[in-house]
Order: structure tokens, then C-alpha cells, then sequence
């Protein structure tokens, strides 16, 4: 049993917590909430201008929320205030609708079609190899954000978007950057012409853009690829009614969004983990090199990548790519005895639940040994949820750690990275937790390095 430390709402300003504002959420969320969970323990109230938000900090309670009561609730603000960008997608349709919506794209997600796209995950993470020169400086969050976008789009919508990667990224890059200001997302509506809300509204239409040019040519060709587009296309309702563009574009611009900087992300706090922590790079190389030798990975090899699947399990756990997650009440009830009403919201972090020392030893270092036991069945379930979970779980987990498993061990056979000094590299929490300025760093190549070590330059000229 847990002992929830119960904060009434304050009465009036004497009690302080009127002056929270979204001031300090804003400048750094992360430290705000974390702040929270260490003064107020399990459950708090919070207050922003009229706005009253719980914030719950244990996992029952948020198992609470997101399973057991689930029907008490709707998504919360910042994704209700983002419709104007995901429509009624997925992520933020609600009720029927949503239900309808999601049972016509779960076929997409079944384990054995995810099995599918295993190959042209590999595939295109080969190709971008080919472009890769030893010693050359990149930046790894673009080249994953490049890589998962191209991956999200063939997969899922048969479409190369190659030639649109680049201009799809910057306008993704650019809502993102908008959408973490939270303050300005919940309380600006969006229709007001204020500078950053025709900056979304622009980069929205170039998306739309591409998005429809996909969608008309596969309603002109008339193909079914039987890829997730196509069930989306051909699904009907009971009145026998298609699906509109204009739902079309709600669904596939949510999963260009949700399915590609999340894992982008994980990925590139891996990289930058393995690059601080040599023990966990060396292990992770030992095992890439016994399992797949020169070979590249395929799905039949993910049973035998264990440590590998650790280090994204432990990356997942330490950056969070949701990082934190919101619901509206839609009726009056109680979390552990704190009334709630209806409207109020209630906010639960990945980013502080994962790194609490009730339930992970040295809950700040990156150890994937960690997973090697029974810690996971050890937990409570929501001790570790980076995919949330009930009714609106992400959809998208499996081929998501799929992709991460599959990106990771295809890029770490060939190449390590080495940090640019001097490059800081700090986590940015928007809508996902994100690295702010990118990952900058020097590709070493593997192969030719490994084999150096075994010619010291005296052999080296004998071998000459
Ligand atoms: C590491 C990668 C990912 C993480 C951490 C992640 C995390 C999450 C989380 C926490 C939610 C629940 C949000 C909530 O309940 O409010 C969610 C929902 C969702 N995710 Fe993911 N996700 C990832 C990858 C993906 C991928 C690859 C796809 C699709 C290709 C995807 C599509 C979706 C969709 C459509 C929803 C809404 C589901 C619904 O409400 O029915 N996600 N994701």
C-alpha cells in the first residue's frame, strides 16, 4: 500500500500554491514537476489562473486514472488545444469515434505485419550508412528524425518521402519548437493571428501539402498496398460511408507525428547515452559482433539482441520520449479520497515516476543490466509506462521498439559516436523530450578502427 501525501487546494493565496503559474513549467518542466513530487509527495493540486490540475506521482494512482477509470476522462489540454493540427487523428479523437478509428488501424500494428516492416527498417538504415564517411561530424537527432520519418512513411503509407524528408522535418521541427510553449498552446486560442500561431498555421499546410498529394494518388491508383493507408481508405462505415480526405489527413498526419520524433528521439538520447558510458557501448558492440558478425540484422535476430533491447528499455526509462501525460476529468469523482470535478485536470511525468528511488536503485544512471532480472515483473505497472497504457496506449509500441532495436543494432555494428566537445546537448520538453540543440557528433567507424587493433604500426608497414 501506498501513503498518498494529500494536499487540499489551496483556500486562497496564503497557501501559496496560487503562484504557481506556468512561468516555471515553461522554462523547465521537468525540474517543475520533479520539484512537485519531492515537496508534495504522490498527489498535489495545482493551480493556473482558474485551471486546477492534480498532479499524481504513483503508479496506482496513475493506473488509476489510466485504466481502471478510464471512462472519467478525455485527453488533456495541450492535446485538446492541438486539434487544429491532429484533427480528430488517434492520438486526440475521443469516445465512439476514436474506438471506430482505432480498431480500423490496430490490423496495421499486429505483430505479424509489424514483422513485415522489419526489413525496410533495415534497409533504409543501410542506405544511410552508404553516405557515411569515418570521421565526419553530423548531427544524430537529424539523421534518426531523417531516417524514422522515411521509415513512418514507407511503412505505414507506402510512399517514399525521401525528396519530402527534408521539408516535412523542418515544418515538424518548427511545431514542435512552437508547441512547447504550453502556457501559450492552452491559453492563446489557436485562431488568434498572434505570430507563433500563423507560424503553425503555415507550417501545418505545407504537411497538409504532402499529405494530401499521398492520398490522392492512391485514391487515382486505386492500389491496395494493404499497408495501413489502404485499411484506412478502405475501411467503411456502417452506412456504408468512406472515409473523407479530410479524416484521411487527421489520421495520417498524427501518425507521421506520433511515429516518427518519438522513436527519432529515443534514439538519439541513446546515442548520446552509449557515448558517456563506454562500459555499456562495449557490452552492446560484444553482443552485436557474437550475434550478426558482418551480417546485418533481421527480425529473426531480435531474440538473441537482449542487451541491445535492454539499452533501449534503460534509454526509455532515463529520456522518456512522452515525458509526461494529461487528462480532463468528464465527471465528478476521487483519486485517493481528493475530490475531482468535472474539468479538472489531472497530469501524471514519465520523466519523474522513472527516475524515483522507490523503485530504481541509482535511478539517475543509465544501467541496462538493470533489465536482466525480474525488475519488470518486480514493478508495480506503472513504475515503467513509456508508452502509457489502457484504453489509449500508444498503438504504435511494438514496431516502435522494433525500429529502435533494429535502427540501433544496424548503426552500432558499423559506427560509434564520439560527443563534439563543447556541444551541449540538453533535453527540451515539449509535446516529446527531445534534445534541444541536437546530438553533434564524430562517426568512428567500427570496422576499419577494430581492425587497427590489431596492427600496430610496425606490423602495419610489414603488412605494407
Ligand atoms: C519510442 C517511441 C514512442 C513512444 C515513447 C510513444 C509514446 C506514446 C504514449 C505515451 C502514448 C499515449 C498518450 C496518451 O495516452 O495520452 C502514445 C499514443 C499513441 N502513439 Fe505512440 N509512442 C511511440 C511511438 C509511436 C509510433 C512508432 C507510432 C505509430 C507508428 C505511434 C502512434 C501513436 C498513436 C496513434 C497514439 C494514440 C493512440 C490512441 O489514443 O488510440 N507511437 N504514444
Amino acid at each position: 500500500m501506498w501513503r498518498a501525501t494529500r494536499k487540499k487546494f489551496p483556500a486562497g493565496p496564503s497557501e501559496g500554491l496560487t503562484r504557481w503559474s506556468f512561468g516555471p513549467l515553461n522554462n523547465n518542466p521537468l525540474e517543475y514537476f520533479t520539484k512537485i513530487a519531492r515537496e508534495y509527495g504522490d498527489i498535489a493540486g495545482l493551480r493556473v489562473l482558474n485551471f486546477k490540475t492534480i498532479f499524481i506521482n504513483h503508479p496506482d494512482l496513475i493506473e488509476e486514472v489510466l485504466v481502471t477509470n478510464a471512462r472519467k476522462y478525455s485527453k488533456g489540454k495541450v492535446l485538446r488545444a492541438n486539434r487544429h493540427v491532429f484533427g480528430e487523428g488517434l492520438l486526440t479523437s475521443e469516445g465512439d469515434f476514436w474506438l471506430r478509428q482505432r480498431r480500423l488501424a490496430q490490423p496495421a500494428f499486429h505483430r505479424v505485419r509489424i514483422a513485415s516492416y522489419a526489413a525496410t527498417m533495415v534497409d533504409y538504415t543501410q542506405r544511410m550508412l552508404d553516405g557515411w564517411r569515418d570521421g565526419e561530424v553530423r548531427d544524430a537527432h537529424q539523421e534518426m528524425m531523417r531516417l524514422t520519418l522515411r521509415i513512418v512513411g514507407k511503412t505505414l503509407f507506402d510512399a517514399d518521402v525521401e525528396r519530402d524528408a527534408q521539408e516535412v522535418g523542418k515544418s515538424l521541427e518548427l511545431l514542435l519548437e512552437v508547441g512547447a510553449d504550453f502556457r501559450r498552446t492552452i491559453f492563446v486560442p489557436h485562431w488568434l493571428p498572434t505570430p507563433a500561431n500563423l507560424q503553425v498555421k503555415r507550417e501545418v499546410k505545407q504537411i497538409e501539402k504532402i499529405l494530401y498529394r499521398i492520398i490522392a494518388e492512391r485514391r487515382a491508383s486505386r492500389r491496395d498496398a494493404g499497408d495501413l493507408l489502404s485499411m484506412l481508405l478502405h475501411g467503411q462505415d456502417e452506412d456504408g460511408s468512406r472515409m473523407t480526405d479530410r479524416q484521411l489527413r487527421d489520421e495520417t498526419i498524427t501518425l507521421f507525428l506520433a511515429g516518427h520524433e518519438t522513436t527519432a528521439s529515443t534514439l538519439s538520447w541513446t546515442w548520446w547515452l552509449l557515448a558517456r558510458n563506454p562500459g555499456v557501448e562495449a557490452k552492446l558492440h560484444a553482443e552485436l559482433d557474437a550475434v550478426l558478425g558482418d551480417r546485418p540484422a533481421s527480425i529473426d535476430d531480435l531474440p538473441n539482441l537482449v542487451y541491445t533491447g535492454h539499452v533501449i528499455t534503460e534509454s526509455l526509462r532515463l529520456y522518456p520520449a512522452a515525458w509526461g501525460m494529461a487528462r480532463l476529468a468528464v465527471e465528478d469523482h476521487e483519486i485517493a479520497g481528493y475530490p475531482v470535478t468535472k474539468g479538472m485536470g489531472v497530469a501524471m511525468a514519465q520523466w519523474v515516476v522513472h527516475r524515483d528511488p522507490r523503485w530504481y536503485d541509482a535511478p539517475e544512471e543509465f544501467q541496462p543490466e538493470r533489465w536482466e532480472g525480474d525488475l519488470l515483473k518486480r514493478l508495480p505497472r506503472f513504475a515503467y509506462f513509456p508508452f502509457g497504457g489502457g484504453p489509449r496506449q500508444c498503438i504504435g509500441n511494438t514496431f516502435a521498439l522494433m525500429e529502435a532495436t533494429l535502427i540501433l543494432a544496424t548503426i552500432a555494428r558499423k559506427f560509434r559516436f564520439r560527443l563534439v566537445a563543447g556541444h551541449p546537448v540538453v533535453p527540451l520538453a515539449s509535446i516529446t523530450l527531445r534534445p534541444r540543440h541536437g546530438v553533434r557528433v564524430t562517426l568512428e567507424s567500427r570496422q576499419g578502427n577494430e581492425a587497427k587493433k590489431f596492427f600496430t604500426p610496425a606490423q602495419s608497414a610489414v603488412a605494407d
